[in-house]
């Protein structure tokens, strides 16, 4: 079904010169702009930050920012800079500076002959959402002629209590029908892709679940280390950075119940079920890492401590491994096993889903049984698509059985995938909550982890280039498995 494009509006970025918008958002919203332009632009882009740049020199930034990521032809980039984007300086960030920014937001619309419809998006840290989300408010700008969206970034708060208080403070000035809180996974195409996978074939739904699963993995593996992000990581960790949002919503995608239509709240409410129904973290449920020096493909690397603006003690996880259950009828007894880490051999992201053993076995066997198990991976990057493992007969006089493999992959059907952050993107300016995280849903996210947050535990070391502390191995054979990528 063809979807209405989004009415004219103002986006106005908070952040503005920081790295998320120069090296993800400006790319994404020229893409956005260049997919809609045909009737003309639909937005101006007004950027915020601290820093007293002109208008000319913010330009300029965004110029090179765009031309970094070959987002398109030189001279294209450079009409749409100026036709597009302004720049508002927020100096000390008081009060007067926010009073100053309603008259420049004001200016910017009658210039362009807005209607008064205004997107916020605060590419900030954390640390900084709440004031912020304060001064708009307490400047009135929460509340314009047309209509006002929130963007917010992850993490949503660092804990619990910390996530509930800022769901309050927004809602003082914010519905949440105006909140989008953004998990850029949920913009992938393959992360989408996992409910109509599962709602839109009755041959995989009809055996998901306890009876025909014997257990699943979820792995999100970086080969990076934590590159110049120390500053920003060393007090966040794999925890709070990865898998309260990234592996926490694909855990819900593959757990969720049916929705009743595809409504943004009811899909979201059965994943908010989901959260509610994971059973209570045992210590001894989960492996934290921190990578020490090792190789990558390029050579030596070092470790997590040796990285610049690493504290020398930091006792920061960059590597997380838990084994989750959820005391729900379709998967009671059935193991979900996370992993996430920084500097682990390559960069993949896949679910696998491994079926049960037949119950009675007649074939000759090849080692262990459990290498006859049906197993699903979806792999959600790189090489986006899905694998099915089979049985087979291998040709011939005696019975000898081969695993083979069904493959998908999007790129060879479909060709390259648009960026997480232009799906989102636009539908935000079209007001679409569906691919973003409710309060409700953030909230029990943190609750999940709070035994883990709150257990001050030191992680074990790992040497860079490996699947992480061998704990994270022990981890899945206590249950009987392994990983299948390790
Ligand atoms: C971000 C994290 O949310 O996701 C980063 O802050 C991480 O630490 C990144 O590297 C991974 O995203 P992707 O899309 O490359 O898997």
């Amino acid at each position: 079904m063809a979807r209405a494009p989004p009415e004219p509006h103002l986006f106005v970025v908070f952040g503005a010169t920081g790295d998320l918008m120069q090296r993800k958002l400006l790319p994404s919203l020229f893409a956005v702009e260049t997919a809609l332009s045909k009737g003309g632009p639909p937005f101006r882009l007004l950027g915020c930050a601290r820093q007293p740049l002109t208008e000319r020199e913010f330009r300029s930034l965004c110029l090179k920012s765009l031309r970094g990521a070959k987002a398109g032809p030189l001279e294209e980039l450079r009409r749409w800079v100026d036709r597009t984007v302004a720049y508002a300086s927020l100096g000390d960030s008081g009060p007067d500076a926010y009073a100053a920014l309603r008259g420049r937001i004001e200016e910017v619309e009658r210039g362009a002959h807005l209607p008064g419809n205004r997107v916020f998006y605060l590419a900030l840290p954390s640390e900084v959402v709440g004031s912020t989300v304060e001064q708009l408010g307490a400047a009135g700008l929460h509340r314009s002629p047309g209509w006002s969206r929130l963007v917010v970034e992850k993490p949503f708060g660092r804990d619990y209590r910390s996530a509930v208080s800022l769901n309050r403070l927004i809602h003082r000035y914010f519905h949440e029908k105006e909140v989008y809180r953004i998990d850029h996974y949920l913009g992938k195409e393959t992360v989408q892709n996992l409910l109509v996978f599962r709602f839109a074939n009755m041959l995989f739904e009809s055996v998901w679940n306890r009876d025909r699963i014997d257990h699943v993995e979820i792995t999100v593996a970086e080969d990076l280390g934590v590159e110049h992000r120390a500053g920003y990581y060393d007090h966040v960790g794999a925890l709070r950075d990865m898998v309260q949002s990234h592996l926490l919503q694909l855990l819900t995608l593959t757990a969720m119940e049916v929705p009743a239509s595809l409504d943004p709240d009811q899909v979201r409410n059965e994943k908010v079920k989901v959260l509610r129904t994971l059973e209570p973290i045992r210590p001894s449920d989960v492996v934290l890492g921190q990578y020490t020096a090792g190789r990558d493909g390029t050579g030596k690397v070092p470790g997590y401590r040796q990285e610049p603006g690493v504290a020398r003690r930091s006792k920061t996880e960059t590597f997380v491994a838990m084994a989750l259950q959820l005391h729900s009828w379709r998967w009671h007894g059935i193991p979900f096993y996370l992993r996430t880490g920084k500097r682990l051999p390559s960069k993949v992201t896949e679910i696998v889903v491994r079926f049960r053993e037949p119950p009675v076995w007649f074939f000759p066997e090849r080692g262990s049984r459990e290498i006859h198990a049906n197993r699903l991976t979806i792999t959600l990057q790189p090489n986006e698509g899905f694998m099915l493992s089979i049985e087979l007969k291998r040709p011939g006089q005696e019975i000898e059985l081969v695993s083979q493999r069904l493959h998908f992959q999007y790129a060879e059907a479909f060709g390259p995938l648009a960026d997480s952050y232009q799906t989102l993107l636009l539908d935000v300016m079209e007001g679409d909550q569906t691919l973003f995280v409710r309060a409700d849903e953030v909230e029990e996210a943190w609750r999940v982890l709070g035994p883990v947050l709150e257990s001050g535990r030191s992680p074990l070391p790992y040497a860079a280039g490996s699947w992480g502390p061998p704990a994270a191995r022990a981890l899945v054979e206590d249950g009987g498995h392994h990983w299948t990528t390790d």
